[in-house]
């Protein structure tokens, strides 16, 4: 009987702690999105960078982007996360326990948390290595999960759970998926349209031993590969968060003839696939009421000026694995401006 009445509560706290409300809460209030993506440093104090596919794919969903760096004091990221409309934090290659990029995103998923209960949306789209990081960081800073699985190189079809195919708007990823994309699912169980760089993975069972992602997170899908069973994709239960371990910028914008990243899928589906999700996280940052102070403020912030300074073809050497990056000067690191041009960058990643 108690048992009974114990599971009975917590369906219930789940369900009232869902996303159900926001659609109301948070209408889509703003057609002019600016979302940060976060930079961070390829090595131990080296530029900071960030891969443009990144920026092209939130690009290509209607949302322009602001670079966010990495390691700066916290009244940067006080001023500048409150006039973005979200943040997508990229794959790399950064330490998840400690160090700028951890300490970093840390303060970026309070802030939203913090924003969210004071009514305001700031959504997070995690990719790769910051799945890893939105994992370490609800499980206060423990790395005890991972498991080494090398799924590197591999690109593989996404298994939805059952209960999200029975009940699509259960989550926020497929809410609207029925006016949408008809047969999303399809698409996403047939075909190999995941691009996968991780040598780390959250076995299914790990996941299933925490009660703090259990229960705060919605699992949406996992992947078979070898002997690893794996979590691929979920979303926070209340706030909205949502990771993926699988790269949904690369289908459309990785090109490059690195042989260690040559198994990216560039078909028809694979690019739907991507788009969907593009499409998805812009729309959740145009229920976002972030502004800047005026339009000069605003355009002094976005990536285009750094296309001069910054911005490198690095796919042709054969070396990266990244078609472009933007590179940016020291000077990123600290705040000041004046920017210089530095050599190819090689960066070879999850
Ligand atoms: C993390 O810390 C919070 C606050 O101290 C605590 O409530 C929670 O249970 C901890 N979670 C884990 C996984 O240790
Ligand atoms: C998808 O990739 C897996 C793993 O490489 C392979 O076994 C499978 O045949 C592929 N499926 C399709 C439809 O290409
Ligand atoms: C899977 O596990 C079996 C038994 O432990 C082992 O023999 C095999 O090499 C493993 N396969 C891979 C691909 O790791
Ligand atoms: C990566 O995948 C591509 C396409 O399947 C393949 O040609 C290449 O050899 C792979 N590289 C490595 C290092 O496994």
């Amino acid at each position: 009987m108690i048992i009974i009445r114990a599971i009975i509560i917590n369906l219930f706290i789940i369900n009232i702690a869902g996303y159900n409300d926001d659609d109301e809460r948070f209408p889509l209030i703003n057609d002019r999105v600016v979302i940060g993506v976060l930079a961070q440093y390829p090595y131990k104090d080296e530029h900071q960078y960030i891969a443009a596919s990144y920026v092209k794919f939130l690009e290509s969903s209607g949302a322009r982007v602001a670079p966010v760096f990495c390691g700066r004091s916290s009244d940067y990221y006080e001023t500048l996360l409150p006039k973005l409309n979200g943040i997508l934090l990229p794959g790399g290659g950064s330490p998840l326990d400690e160090g700028p990029y951890a300490e970093t995103v840390d303060l970026i998923i309070e802030t939203s948390k913090k924003f969210y209960d004071n009514g305001k949306y700031f959504p997070i789209w995690a990719t790769c290595l910051s799945f890893e990081k939105i994992i370490v960081h609800f499980l206060n800073g423990s790395l005890q999960w991972e498991s080494e699985c090398h799924v590197q190189n591999l690109s593989l079809n996404l298994e939805i759970e059952k209960s999200i195919i029975n009940d699509p708007k259960s989550t926020r990823m497929f809410r609207d998926m029925e006016i949408m994309m008809p047969n999303f699912f399809d698409i996403l169980q047939k075909h190999n349209v995941t691009a996968n760089y991780h040598r780390i993975c959250m076995s299914l069972d790990e996941w299933k031993k925490h009660k703090e992602l259990v229960e705060n997170f919605q699992l949406i899908s996992q992947n078979s590969y070898g002997n690893h069973t794996f979590v691929s994709m979920f979303e926070h239960r209340k706030y909205p968060i949502y990771a993926s371990m699988w790269h949904p910028e690369k289908n459309q914008f990785e090109f490059v003839i690195n042989d260690h990243v040559g198994n990216i899928n560039h078909d028809r589906w694979s690019i739907i696939v991507a788009q969907y999700f593009g499409n998805f996280f812009v729309n959740e940052a145009r229920r976002s009421c972030g502004r800047f102070n005026d339009k000069l403020d605003e355009s002094k912030h976005l990536i285009y000026n750094y296309n001069e300074c910054c911005r490198e073809y690095t796919g042709n050497d054969g070396k990266s694995s990244y078609e472009e990056i933007f590179r940016f000067p020291f000077d990123a690191n600290h705040g000041s401006s004046s920017m210089i041009k530095g050599s190819i960058l090689v960066i070879n990643n999850e």
